[in-house]
């Protein structure tokens, strides 16, 4: 087989954090004729590729869309699957985050999984919670707009109490009230599978990211795929707003 061409990065201007839909299992599996169960089985291995990838390359978060809140809606026997996916790639992973000093968290409501995975995935959080060269985002059981309605809660709770004064809220005690409160905005998300769409996945967050579609279905994104989504948005112009000149004077 010929080597692929790795793009070239410029390691000083990486994306501070990389978000990820990974789509197209599916459709991956039908293509071979398979079960589409095993084509999430094949998107894991694609998971351990990327989440080594972005370490390697000094990446400092990296956020995948693992499973959304309207997942839960796929057949039973898709979403038992996942759910062992997951329970095996903390197993198999854990040595090697704990070595590589990955932090993991997880995004979306937790008491929805199944107490076993929400368990493992417990103490894998609390293992690394210290690990410092790279945090690893779960959105597990997640939805953009049931995070923005939990935090809506939470606030509104706070102002019943006589805590906070409606006039307090602004952009900054929102975004300290996310599920990603620990993390900077997402400067680059990537979807892949050919669609053209957010799909519920971090709409506050992501106000001023740079999006980049993929036509390769998920198990087949490769780290030279990565290294192309990073190469594309070094060569983007992040203008968050103002006039080019203004962007040029504050550099
Ligand atoms: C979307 O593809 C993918 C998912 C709903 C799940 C993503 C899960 C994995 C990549 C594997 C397990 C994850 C971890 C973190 C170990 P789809 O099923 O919607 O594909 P389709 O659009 O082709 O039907």
């Amino acid at each position: 087989m010929p080597k692929r061409r790795r793009p070239k990065i410029d390691g000083e201007r990486l994306p501070n954090h990389i978000g990820i839909i990974m789509d197209g299992n599916g459709r991956w599996a039908k293509t071979k004729g398979m079960a589409r169960t095993e084509g999430h089985r094949a998107g894991s291995l694609a998971v351990r590729r990327v989440v080594r990838a972005c370490r390697r390359l000094g990446v400092s978060h990296l956020t995948l869309f693992a499973f959304s809140a309207q997942n839960w809606g796929r057949p039973e026997y898709e979403v038992q699957a996942l759910m062992n996916l997951l329970a095996e790639f903390i197993a198999n992973e854990w040595q090697e985050i704990m070595d590589k000093d990955i932090r993991v968290i997880q995004l979306g409501e937790l008491r929805r999984v199944p107490v076993d995975v929400r368990k493992q995935l417990q103490e894998l959080i609390k293992a690394t919670r210290t690990n410092r060269s790279m945090t690893l985002a779960l959105a597990l059981s997640y939805g953009a707009r049931e995070e923005i309605i939990h935090v809506i809660r939470k606030l509104t709770r706070r102002g019943m109490k006589g805590k906070l004064n409606p006039l307090e809220i602004d952009q900054e005690l929102v975004s300290d009230n996310l599920y990603t409160s620990s993390l900077p905005d997402p400067d680059l998300i990537i979807r892949t599978g050919g669609e053209k769409r957010i799909s519920n996945f971090l709409l506050w967050q992501s106000a001023y990211a740079e999006f980049f579609f993929s036509k390769k279905l998920w198990p087949d994104f490769s780290v030279e795929d990565l290294y192309g989504a990073i190469a594309e948005f070094q060569k983007r112009n992040r203008r968050f707003g103002l006039t080019d000149e203004q962007v040029d004077q504050v550099q």
